[in-house]
């Protein structure tokens, strides 16, 4: 993807009726860009196609006025009437307020409870969101993407055993695939035995506007509350899925301390109650051996090495251990 000069990045500011006097690039394609009067707002290039974008601007200034806080356009000011707008690249780009604030530590289980009511009511808004019709649905897909990511496994074991990868990779590949299979297969069990087929049949009892990538990055706290940013893979699914989400990015480089999914459960609890499927459903994403995949996959931040690789297969175990917590917690509650 393209870079944009800082001449550039004015020019796309000025699209939504903003001038610009001060810019710093987050990372490629997000920009915190200043105005003159000292207002801040980020602007950020987005992959989603409009017809999508359209939807998820539509969902969340729903969500918005029924309370939550969120980092999105308030159409009420100058420069937040226009949804999006296109670069000269051709590339959409949406302006929202910059939030002040600090990210949440899982360290602090204060922050952590905060995170579980905070996404407990963007459920609870999002749900009239739905009332007009369910769009972008991932409810019924969840047995093939973990499919299609176990074959993807499948096949980087095959390559280690013909002894494609450097040898060390190769072997540990070939020591522990097995193990990574079975983690696999637990989890399509799990999913077989639970009440997900039910549940897929009836998508407007059970589908809830998602965030989609929960996680400590993805919230900030200030002293006006907790905001949500960065709505990109927002779409419609059980509410199972993002209370994975937010478990799996707030408890993966802490160990699997489960004192920090507890948080978040109790957090989130504080405003809904959760249900026994609810529960089997959040163990069949954490059971699936996701963080193996992402080594396994061509992902830049994840270097293909074998202390990766050894990093992830213990966090698999981890969660082993993680999810029996999860059913003791699920069995007081
Ligand atoms: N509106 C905002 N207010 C405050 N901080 C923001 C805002 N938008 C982005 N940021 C900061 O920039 C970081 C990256 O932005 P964002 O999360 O939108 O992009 P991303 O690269 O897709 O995120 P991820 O790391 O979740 O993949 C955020 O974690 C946050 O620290
Ligand atoms: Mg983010």
């Amino acid at each position: 993807m393209s870079e944009y000069s800082s001449t550039h990045v004015k020019k796309i500011a000025k699209q939504f009726g903003i001038k610009v006097s001060a810019q710093n690039r987050i990372r490629g394609g997000i920009y915190r860009v200043v105005t003159p009067d000292g207002r801040k707002f980020s602007l950020k290039r987005m992959t989603k196609q409009t017809a999508r974008l359209r939807w998820i601007d539509r969902m969340l200034m729903h969500v918005q006025r029924n309370g939550p806080l969120l980092a999105w356009r308030n159409p009420q000011t100058p420069e937040g009437r226009k949804p999006h707008v296109i670069s000269r690249k051709g590339e959409i780009f949406v302006l929202t307020p910059w939030i002040s604030g600090r990210e949440p530590s899982p360290l602090s289980l204060t922050d952590m409870r905060a995170c579980g009511i905070a996404l407990a009511k963007f459920h609870k808004a999002g749900k009239t969101a739905l009332k007009g019709g369910i769009f972008h649905s991932q409810i019924g897909t969840w047995y093939s993407t973990l499919h299609t990511r176990q074959q993807y496994i499948q096949k980087k074991i095959a390559k280690a055993r013909a002894n494609s990868f450097s040898r060390p990779i190769s072997r540990f590949i070939q020591r522990n695939g097995p193990e990574i299979l079975r983690y696999a297969n637990q989890a399509k069990a799990l999913l077989r035995s639970s009440e997900y087929e039910s549940y897929r049949q009836s998508p407007r009892q059970n589908g809830v506007l998602c965030h989609g990538d929960g996680g400590p990055s993805n919230f900030i706290l200030n002293d006006k509350g907790t905001y949500l940013i960065d709505f990109e893979t927002v779409h419609v699914d059980l509410r199972a899925y993002d209370l994975y989400r937010v478990i799996y990015n707030s408890c993966k480089d802490y160990r699997w301390d489960f004192s920090i999914a507890k948080a978040i459960l109790d957090g989130y609890r504080e405003v809904t109650n959760l249900k026994k499927t609810d529960y089997k459903l959040i163990r069949v994403w954490l059971r699936f051996p996701f963080t193996t995949y992402l080594v396994l996959c061509p992902f830049k931040r994840f270097p293909f090495t074998e202390s990766r690789l050894k990093w992830a297969l213990d966090s698999e175990r981890r969660i082993s251990s993680f999810l029996q917590k999860l059913e003791e917690y699920e069995t007081r509650h």
